[in-house]
Order: structure tokens, then sequence, then C-alpha cells
């Protein structure tokens, strides 16, 4: 069958000095493009976790959004967003953290929970983890259980998977 690390591998493209200079961007939209590549990652995910392991599923502004969609019509839950700042009409928790080329805040809806809702949570780059990090919060804040969490592409070098530690990180393909 294919390999799955094999199939993100063969789909991204290294951009110099994107957004700022001195920063190798991983760009992933060759791999949202194809869509046999797409359904692949997409229904590899559901597979290592299991598609009763979690009740729904949430995906990070704006590329995270891409993944959690597919995931969740594909299994029949619902998805939740968690947005950058001043994006959600209603009342939210809010959690600042700093990127490999910025600083931002996200949040969700107070209400986007029930107590107990299992999420699984998925975005497409784990570079630093502040992302993930305030995301994770973000979901228990809000009444959720953290069922998992998985991206496509891992940036090993930045340190996400120990920031996060001693949550589990799968990644389909870890640089
Ligand atoms: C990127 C990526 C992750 C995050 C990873 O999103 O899609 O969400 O950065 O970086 P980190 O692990 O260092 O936090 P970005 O904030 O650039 O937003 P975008 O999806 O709207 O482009
Ligand atoms: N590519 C995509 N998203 C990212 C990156 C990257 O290199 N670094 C932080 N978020």
């Amino acid at each position: 069958g294919l390999d799955a690390a094999r199939l993100v591998a063969s789909r991204v493209l290294d951009v110099p000095d994107f957004p700022k200079p001195g920063v190798v961007f991983k760009d992933l939209m060759p791999l949202f493009a194809d869509g046999a590549a797409f359904r692949e990652v997409v229904d590899r995910i559901i597979a290592y976790h299991g598609p009763e392991s979690f009740d729904a599923v949430v995906g990070m502004e704006a590329r995270g959004f891409v993944v959690a969609a597919a995931i969740a019509y594909a299994t029949g839950v619902g998805v939740v967003p968690v947005r950058k700042a001043g994006k959600l009409p209603r009342a939210v928790h809010s959690a600042s953290y700093e990127l490999e080329y910025g600083e931002a805040t996200l949040e969700v809806h107070q209400d986007a929970f029930t107590a107990g809702h299992r999420v699984l949570v998925v975005d497409d780059v784990l570079a630093t983890g502040g992302t993930a990090a305030a995301t994770l919060e973000l979901v228990e804040r809000a009444g959720g259980t953290v069922a998992g969490f998985t991206v496509l592409l891992e940036l090993g070098f930045l340190g996400g998977r120990e920031r996060l530690a001693p949550r589990p990180v799968h990644a389909l393909l870890t640089v």
C-alpha cells in the first residue's frame, strides 16, 4: 500500500525565506491539491485514531480547517474551528502563544463542546508547538477531552513534540 510518510514527502515544497528571511517554509498546498493524495492522508488519520474514538474534530485556522473538515465529513462528526483572535462572534476562551515567525492569539467558543466530548485535533504542520499547545488548552477549557492530536508534517527540529509532552503527537511525516 501507499506509505503515508512518502506521500506527504513527495507533495511538500520547501520555500526559502518565507514568511521572513531565514525560515524555510514547508508548503503543503500540493498535497491538498492532489485529490487522491489528500483523500489518502485523511483516511490514514481516521484509521490511526479509529473512527469511533472521537465525537468532534477541531482544526486550527486556517490550514487546519481543511484537514478537520475532511475528517469530520468522512466520519459524520462535527467540526469546531479554533480561530485567530477577533473572528468568532460569541463568548470565547482565548490563549496567546508564540509562532516560529510571530505571535498570535487563538480562540474557541465557550459553548463549543458538551462535557465529555472527545475531540480529535488536527493541523497541517507542527512547528514550535505553540499553536497546538494553545489549541489543546482551549479544547479543555471549553469542556472537551482531547482524544488525539495529529499533523500531516512535524518539523522535528523545532521541538513541538517535546513542548506538548506528555501528550502524544501523531505525525504522518517528521522531518
Ligand atoms: C501554521 C501551521 C500551524 C502552525 C504551526 O499556521 O498551519 O497551525 O503555524 O506552528 P507552531 O507549531 O510553531 O505554532 P499559521 O499560524 O501560519 O496560520 P495559517 O494556517 O492561517 O497560515
Ligand atoms: N510550513 C507551514 N506551516 C508552518 C511552518 C512551515 O514551515 N512553520 C510554522 N508553520
